[in-house]
């Protein structure tokens, strides 16, 4: 059964690092979900999601932080080994957590335990300046997932959680940012809460697959949190769906998600950024 039909169905092969950039190339949109337990990775296995981030949204959807800053790696590896051992088929993600990989050594250091704890890539915040890192980490074997526009982990320097890539400057920054990553040896990128133009222009000129939330419909994958996918989430965001609402029921909500996600159907005009 090849990945990514419009029919969801429980994953049958093991997704990799090859899977993703095969779909990329293929034009085919794969899909992720961040959540946080055994129960939920492996219903997210059972309705065909390709990828599960284990992400630092933790402290805000599970332990109640009024941001991600909080969290630790005990927390991080703790919830990462719980997701891995419910799903042995999706790619698995974990986050490092605020000032965990201020610098190459940090992150090695803390993304060899992520690795050990099950993540078969980790996901780091920031630009250029992780340019090193990254190599640091790809040559030694550590996938890395980056991570621009909307960064959780600077909130306090945005000055709340507000889209970015708006002017001309900031978004050709973004863009720059995203091609030195690539360039470093990332092997996926999360754009978060920029217009979908700017999505669409670097999902265009990177090689490596492209992850949008709230970053419009033109990138390579769709992620969301399961808190909102299913409902959850008190005030939630613009660019989210609660598909429980319409789906009935948790597998329905999950694969309706990945149908829709798949056919183009979300992100809607009304999930969108200009
Ligand atoms: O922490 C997280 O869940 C994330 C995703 C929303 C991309 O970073």
């Amino acid at each position: 059964m090849p990945y990514g039909n419009h029919n969801p169905s429980e994953l049958t092969k093991t997704v990799t690092i090859n899977t993703l950039h095969k779909l990329k190339g293929s034009g085919e949109k794969f899909v992720v979900v961040a959540l946080y337990d055994a129960p939920m990775a492996a219903m997210a296995q059972k309705c065909g999601v390709e990828v599960v981030l284990i992400g630092d949204s933790l402290g805000m959807t599970v332990l109640g932080y009024q941001s991600t800053i909080p969290v630790t790696m005990e927390q991080m590896i703790y919830h990462v080994e719980a997701v891995a051992r419910g799903n042995q088929k999706s790619l698995i993600i974990g986050d490092l957590p605020f000032m965990t990989y201020a610098t190459p050594e940090d992150a090695l250091r803390n993304g060899a335990r992520l690795m050990q704890a099950g993540a078969q890539m980790i996901k780091i915040e920031g630009g250029a300046w992780l340019a090193e890192t990254v190599k640091m980490l790809t040559e030694r074997g550590i996938p890395v997932c980056a991570h621009l526009g909307l960064t959780p982990q600077s909130v306090n320097k945005f000055g709340g959680f507000r889209v970015q890539g708006r002017s001309a400057e900031d978004a050709d920054k973004i863009h720059a940012d995203a091609l030195m990553l690539a360039e470093a040896g990332a092997d996926l990128l999360v754009l978060e809460c920029v217009p979908s133009a700017l999505a669409k222009r670097i999902t265009a000129d990177i090689p490596i697959p492209t992850v949008g939330i709230g970053a419009g419909l033109d990138n390579d994958a769709q992620v969301l949190v399961i808190n909102d996918i299913l409902g959850l989430t008190e005030h939630p965001p613009k660019f989210s769906k609660n598909f429980l609402e319409e789906a009935g029921d948790i597998p329905g909500a999950l694969k309706k998600y990945v149908a829709d996600v798949k056919s183009g159907v979300f992100p809607g005009e009304e999930h969108r950024f200009d």
